[in-house]
């Protein structure tokens, strides 16, 4: 299988957990992408509308016909679809590989349930190789990369990015995360930082793996 093959399969078991005339959270990435076409073709005209994580999935939602809804008008969601870019076995997660990380935290914030959806290669034994992305007011870069350094990390500006909030991303290399949580909270602390692309205080519950064996599913 290839990973694209991977990342189809696992974002098809998670159109089984959507339920007709509701309303959804999507999540951004490539994996994601599959997951809002098969949505499209599974269930057309049977949800009612979608919470989007980032200006691309709104696009593609509303191209495949899906309607797209302001968060503020409809308060807590069911359900919330992603996918990730790390996740350890306890479910925590690294996010914002593709620069939607604050969105996808407050969509993740506002849903009841959590799926994360990915090809078996995003599960670690530790957090880390995979840079950590950190959304930063653009004033605040070098300040915040310097506290970045003093926790051991090693920030880099993500050249020719601006996120759907205006802001800079530092990915942050160099980390071994043992505590995940700790971590989280270290680094919101920070003045300047808007968003850390750790899911820690709040993990997906379920995570849909798909590998050369087929789907496996973790729960939290
Ligand atoms: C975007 C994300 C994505 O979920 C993450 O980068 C995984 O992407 P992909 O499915 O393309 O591997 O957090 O901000």
């Amino acid at each position: 299988m290839t990973p694209e093959d991977k990342k189809r399969a696992a974002a098809e078991a998670a159109v089984a957990y959507v339920k007709p005339d509701s309303i959804i959270g999507v999540g951004t990435g490539s994996t994601v992408n599959h997951f809002i076409d098969l949505l499209a073709a599974k269930m057309a005209g049977q949800i009612t509308a979608a919470v989007s994580s980032s200006e691309a999935s709104s696009e593609r939602l509303r191209a495949l016909g899906i309607r797209v809804v302001d968060l503020n008008d409809i308060g807590k969601l069911d359900l919330y679809i992603d996918g990730a870019d790390e996740s350890n076995t306890r479910l925590e997660l690294i996010k914002g590989g593709g620069g939607a990380l604050m969105r996808e935290k407050i969509v993740a914030a506002a849903s009841r349930e959590f799926i994360c959806i990915a090809d078996d290669s995003k599960l670690v034994a530790t957090l880390g190789a995979f840079p950590l992305p950190v959304e930063v007011i653009p004033m605040a870069r070098e300040l915040v990369a310097g506290e970045l350094r003093e926790l051991g990390g090693e920030p880099r500006l993500r050249a020719a990015f601006i996120t759907d909030n205006g802001n800079q991303i530092l990915d942050v290399h160099g980390l071994h995360i043992e505590d995940a949580l700790d971590l989280e909270t270290r680094i919101n602390q920070l003045t300047g930082v808007v968003c850390v692309g750790l899911f820690a205080r709040r993990p997906a519950d379920r995570l849909i793996l798909s590998g050369d064996d087929g789907i496996r599913t973790l729960q939290s």
